[in-house]
């Protein structure tokens, strides 16, 4: 059974596109997963992963220009990715319908869809939930982006989405932050990510990379990590430190002349 994951947010610029460029990423080392730029009016998906001029992309698909497959690229990390781009034209006559047509077929031969979203409450974040399984909200640790997110925790719950939880992004422990369990109290969901401030997710999109690939050990890499081994379960955690465990033994192995 395939499942659709739409990481979504009340508050804009929280961190929707990393996260989701970065769990599908690792998501994508242990199933079929592909990543679909769902916010139209701003996608920026590309612009993270700094993919040339697209002859094709979902919005072609979506108007029958193109067959799906066409629109689907492997990005040099290995991550699989349905870019958009959209004009004010092609958002005028946009039909939401169609969208949530299309995500809906795209679910035989994948494992995972994992959407990004636009932010805020408007039809094409409403859309992006519809046509989803599971839902993870972003925030920052401040009052501002929790309201919001609770907003849309509320939205998730009336549309009956599960809300698998919430990543906290941007920490950098300032005193002046929410803490964690206060905002598990005030949105009623586990924070399933802690991911802090990380200059590096800064320099991987300059990279035009996830994060995840770009610099795989950096801290906010490693809680990606942890959230994907709480969508896809622990054993994510264990092969990706058994691959590491083997490089190390190549490694000693290659130094010692094998
Ligand atoms: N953990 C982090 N550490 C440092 N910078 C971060 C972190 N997460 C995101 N950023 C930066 O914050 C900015 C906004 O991130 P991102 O584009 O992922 O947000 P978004 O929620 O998708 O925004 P939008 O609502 O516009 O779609 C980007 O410049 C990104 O590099
Ligand atoms: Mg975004």
């Amino acid at each position: 059974m395939s499942r659709v994951i739409c990481i979504t947010s009340g508050k804009g610029g929280v961190g929707k596109t990393t996260t989701a460029v970065s769990l599908a990423h690792l998501l994508g080392k242990e199933k079929n997963t592909l990543l679909i730029d769902a916010n139209l009016t701003t996608p920026n998906v590309n612009i993270h992963l700094g993919a040339p001029i697209l002859k094709k992309h979902l919005m072609h698909v979506l108007t029958d220009k193109a067959k799906p497959e066409e629109a689907i690229y492997t990005h040099k990390s290995g991550l699989l990715v349905m870019p958009a781009t959209a004009s004010l034209h092609d958002l005028k006559f946009m039909d939401y319908e169609t969208l949530k047509d299309l995500i809906f077929d795209l679910r035989t031969g994948h494992d995972i869809i994992v959407l990004d979203s636009a932010a805020g409450l408007g039809k094409e974040a409403i859309s992006a939930m519809e046509a989803s399984d599971e839902i993870i909200i972003v925030t920052n640790p401040e009052l501002s982006a929790v309201v919001d997110a609770q907003k849309t925790i509320q939205v998730a719950s009336e549309i009956g989405k599960l809300v698998l939880g919430v990543v906290v992004n941007k920490i950098s422990g300032h005193r002046s932050e929410m803490k964690i369990k206060e905002i598990e109290n005030m949105l009623g969901f586990p924070v399933i990510g802690e991911v802090p401030y990380d200059i590096n997710v800064k320099i991987s999109v300059k990279k035009n990379h996830p994060v995840t690939h770009h610099k795989k050990n950096s801290k906010a890499s490693k809680e990606f990590g942890t959230v994907v081994s709480q969508i896809i379960g622990p054993k994510y955690t264990e092969s990706e430190e058994k691959k590491e465990k083997n490089s190390l033994f190549k490694y000693v192995l290659k130094m010692l002349g094998f």
